[in-house]
């Protein structure tokens, strides 16, 4: 299968893909779904090509996600152990990165937790670079799963009401999710407390609710986030219990509003800003959205992989 669009070198950040990229993405991950589900382990669209997956920061189900995604296309992988390594010594993300790559390295997935790392390294390295996830910027493969989800389940973005809960502030899932459900014509709502919100916010064209009650009337689908507690300085939230009381999301919400469907791209806190009995609700999409998170990597493996191989 050939990819016409996405004429794209990398992939780090949401904002960089159009609705034709995003819609040539989707074609590739249905494709890549129904392979998954059938059952079948192994495909080798990716032989020959070798993939570094460099954590600097902790992670369960992107790391592994991709993992997944590359053995089932037949790449040869790496795992770098941040932790471990020279990095605890001093050296420096671009050396680190360059002594990487003189081991012939193709595709380099990472993530960090500085904003801005992988624009930064894309033109001093010659591998390809999937942004796994950096600091509060970007996440563009949670987004591309997160609204691949909300595509199947509503069956088409445009004009859907997508409300985002919880901490805005620290998510780069969220700033992931904005652009590309803006790009598809979905109207995007925040709800969180003040101090849970970027300055400016207004310059992101969403809707803002204070009280969550009026977000659930309002929204088709919640994506709801955990409190970000180690990307926090200072206390911007006076007691996790307070906010749970008003701002997580509980059973209560789904009495008048039973269609409503609920995302969380996960670690969750139950308890907290999800209760059990959502998390584990049939309008739960959230293990699906894991399901469709290792088809969507595959996807943008294989388009970049065949970049690769025009020279891009
Ligand atoms: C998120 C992340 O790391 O940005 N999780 C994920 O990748 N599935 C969200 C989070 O850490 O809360």
């Amino acid at each position: 299968m050939e990819s016409k669009l996405f004429p794209h070198k990398h992939l780090l950040s949401a904002e960089q893909l159009s609705a034709d990229d995003i819609h040539s993405i989707f074609t590739r991950t249905e494709f890549f779904l129904e392979f998954l589900r059938s059952g079948e382990k192994k495909r080798n669209d990716l032989s020959g090509i070798s993939v570094l997956l460099a954590f600097f920061e902790n992670s369960t189900r992107t790391r592994v996600s991709f993992e997944i995604a590359a053995k089932r296309l037949g790449a040869e992988i790496t795992s770098f152990q941040a932790s471990a390594s020279s990095v605890s010594k001093g050296e420096s993300l671009l050396d680190t990165v360059w002594t990487l790559e003189a081991m012939h390295t193709d595709i380099l997935i990472m993530r960090h937790n500085h904003s801005g790392a992988h624009e930064f390294l894309a033109p001093r390295i010659k591998s390809a670079i999937i942004n796994a996830g950096d600091g509060q910027h970007q996440h563009p493969t949670q987004g591309l799963l997160d609204v691949f989800t909300l595509k199947k389940h509503f069956g088409s973005i445009a004009g859907k009401k997508i409300c985002l809960v919880g901490d805005i502030l620290h998510s780069r899932v969220i700033r992931s999710n904005i652009s590309l459900l803006k790009t598809l014509g979905a109207e995007v709502g925040v709800c969180a407390p003040g101090t849970l919100l970027p300055r400016g916010i207004e310059i992101f064209g969403v809707k803002q609710f204070a009280r969550t009650s009026e977000a659930v009337n309002w929204a088709d689908a919640l994506n709801i986030l955990r409190i970000q507690q180690e990307r926090m300085d200072s206390g911007l939230l006076p007691t996790l219990t307070e906010f749970s009381t008003y701002y997580g999301i509980s059973e209560k919400y789904f009495k008048n509003k039973p269609e409503l469907v609920i995302l969380h791209p996960g670690p969750m806190n139950r308890g907290v800003e999800i209760d059990s009995e959502v998390a584990d609700a049939p309008q739960s999409l959230i293990l699906r959205q894991v399901e469709h998170g290792v088809a969507v990597r595959m996807a943008i493996l294989a388009i970049l992989a065949e970049n690769l191989k025009k020279n891009f």
